[in-house]
């Protein structure tokens, strides 16, 4: 069989949230870059003219195979992850399945979001020496860009982050300080998870509420994170302590960071610049 004809090709429909059509091009671009790179095939996107904010997402693969990796690879589904979060995609062309009957209730490839799959942060497993890359084989330059990317405002205006973190507040036990934090962490699939701070008379065991809500999300089966809102009751806001951008990093990535005390917010923040060069498992 030549080349040619082993090829296979997917379309899909896109159709953008408004405001988000720049989001978009660059996460396409990224996507078209990532599986260029790896040689999967290569993928384009076509502009509607007749509707707004409308696109055809075109992927030419390689072959079957190739379709198949790509689809399995974990850099691909978290720019799959953020693309659906900001666009309702539908499959019209789908040329990277087998021919055969999925088994009942199984996921078909393209709803691998709805499957919970998680995201390159996933999983305990990265942190082993066996997940990361050998030495003289880290991303550099471009390629560093293409890791993940977790997006922000989906559900701005939609979810109140900042109402569940002043709720969760409302539970700290903070019987030391006196001072009460409350957290809520967003997740990709838009749950959200809270947390307080909790205190002991051995000051040092106190934990805050933003690891409380890290670890109650983690300890829930959640590895892909949006945002963090944190609320204290004062009118300087409180960012997270030292401890606590650690670990929102090792976990969340790059989330948005919302500050709030209880009637105001005061402020939104990227983990990164509250945590610049940071030390974590690509380093390992
Ligand atoms: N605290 C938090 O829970 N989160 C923060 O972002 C800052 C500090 C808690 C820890 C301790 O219980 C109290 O606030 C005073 O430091």
């Amino acid at each position: 069989m030549g080349a040619s004809e082993r090829a296979r090709l997917s379309v899909s429909l896109v159709d953008v949230a408004e405001g988000k059509e720049r989001a978009f091009l660059e996460l396409a671009q990224e996507f078209e870059a990532l599986i260029t790179l790896k040689g999967y095939g290569r993928a384009e996107v076509v502009r509607d003219e007749g509707v707004p904010r409308r696109f055809y997402a075109v992927r030419h693969w390689a072959d079957l195979a190739s379709a198949e990796r790509c689809h399995s690879d974990k850099q691909v589904q978290t720019l799959t992850i953020q693309m659906h979060q900001i666009a309702r995609v539908t499959h019209v062309v789908n040329g990277a399945r087998r021919a055969t009957v999925p088994a009942p209730g199984a996921p078909a490839i393209d709803d691998r979001r709805s499957s919970g799959e998680t995201d390159r942060r996933a999983g305990f497993e990265r942190r082993t020496r066996a997940a990361g890359r050998a030495e003289g084989e880290r991303r550099t330059d471009r390629d560093r860009r293409l890791g993940p990317r977790r997006l922000r405002d989906r559900h701005a205006g939609e979810v109140d982050l900042v109402g569940a973190a002043r709720r969760a507040r409302e539970h700290a036990d903070a019987a030391y300080s006196k001072f009460k934090v409350g957290a809520a962490i967003e997740t990709a699939d838009g749950t959200i998870v809270t947390g307080c701070n909790i205190e002991n008379a051995t000051y040092g065991l106190t934990v805050c509420a933003e690891r409380v809500a890290m670890f109650k999300a983690l300890s829930d089966g959640h590895r892909a994170f949006t945002r963090v809102a944190i609320v204290a009751d004062t009118e300087a806001p409180t960012p997270p302590c030292g401890a606590c951008r650690q670990i929102l990093w090792e976990f969340g990535g790059n989330l948005e960071v919302i500050l709030a005390n209880l009637t105001k917010e005061k402020g939104t923040h990227k983990l990164k610049d509250l945590l610049p060069l940071p030390f974590d498992a690509r380093l390992l």
